[in-house]
């Protein structure tokens, strides 16, 4: 038999780790650029090392040659939701792409384990190119909320401690703690579209103020430098204000001045290159 060339092995999966972990932060990403409620939190992601790969294997009794196939888990990437409601936004972003192909589904919600343990499970189908070409091989994400995520987290750690058999009394607590967990859940849901008003809200603030500096900027790149300061004062005596309203008509103002100053500099563009 030949030894196992670990680090062959795995490199791929590195690799996928690290490309599904930018695919995601980048679609939180275009999510807030477009002012929309990301229902991607956060991303993590790791490679299983060999001791947990061979642990499983002896566990599950999987044969080398059938490690890539039945260890689904070498590649995992977890995204944490805020809200339940979320989790299935997240699939549909999956389901919609065409670097990832679900190949199976296990739905820890509506089954949720005897432990207790909540999650929603993709295995997908995902390409890497390496020097030798594509390679398809299977990523697990889990998908949860922050809310499932302290759970697992907590009851993972449990389970190291206690070497995967915690005692009576801790698991009923665990399963106690895993009710409230759905508790909470349910009761984030019912604020739900209030906090997701002031996340956009936030983050369109951001925006405005972000496009009403750079305006200030290039006018005062242009024009009549102590007129662009009045123009700076007023924007700061509106922002202490805390009124979108007004914040929204200020940049409406600045946006037509800039406009007119652009304007004004290309005609003395124009007039200068026709003397
Ligand atoms: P593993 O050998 O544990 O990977 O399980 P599996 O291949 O039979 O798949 P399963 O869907 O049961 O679990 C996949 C992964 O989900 C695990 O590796 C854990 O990360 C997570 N998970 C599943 N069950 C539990 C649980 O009871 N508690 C915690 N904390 N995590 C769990
Ligand atoms: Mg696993």
């Amino acid at each position: 038999m030949e030894i196992q060339l670990w680090k062959e092995l795995l490199d791929p999966y590195e690799q996928a780790v690290s490309e599904l972990l930018v695919k995601f932060r980048n679609l939180k990403e275009a999510h807030k650029k477009q002012n929309l409620y990301s229902p991607i939190e956060s991303v993590s992601g790791r490679v299983k090392s060999v001791s947990s790969i061979l642990e499983k294997m002896q566990r599950k009794d999987i044969a080398f040659e059938n490690l890539e196939e039945e260890v689904e888990d070498i590649a995992g990437v977890r995204i944490i939701c805020q809200f339940v409601e979320d989790i299935d936004k997240v699939v549909s972003l999956v389901q919609n792409r065409t670097d990832m192909e679900i190949r199976s589904t296990k739905d820890y919600l509506s089954n949720q384990k005897k432990s207790g343990y909540r999650s929603l499970h993709l295995i997908i189908w995902y390409t890497v190119q390496g020097i030798n070409g594509p390679k398809k091989l299977q990523v697990e994400i889990q998908i949860r909320t922050m809310a499932m995520n302290f759970w697992a987290t907590t009851e993972h750690s449990l389970q190291y401690k206690y070497k995967g058999s915690i005692p009576e009394h801790v698991r009923s607590q665990l399963t106690r703690a895993s009710q409230a967990i759905e508790m909470l859940d349910k009761e984030m849901s019912q604020v739900r579209s209030e906090i997701m008003d002031a996340q956009i809200d936030s983050q369109m603030e951001i925006s405005l103020v972000q496009d009403i500096l750079r305006n200030i900027e290039n006018l005062y790149r242009q024009d009549n430098k102590r007129e662009v300061v009045k123009i700076q004062n007023e924007f700061y005596r509106i922002f202490s204000k805390h009124s979108m309203e007004e914040l929204k008509r200020f940049h409406k103002q600045l946006d037509i001045l800039a406009e007119g100053s652009r304007a004004q500099s290309v005609d003395s563009v124009i007039s200068t290159e026709e003397k």
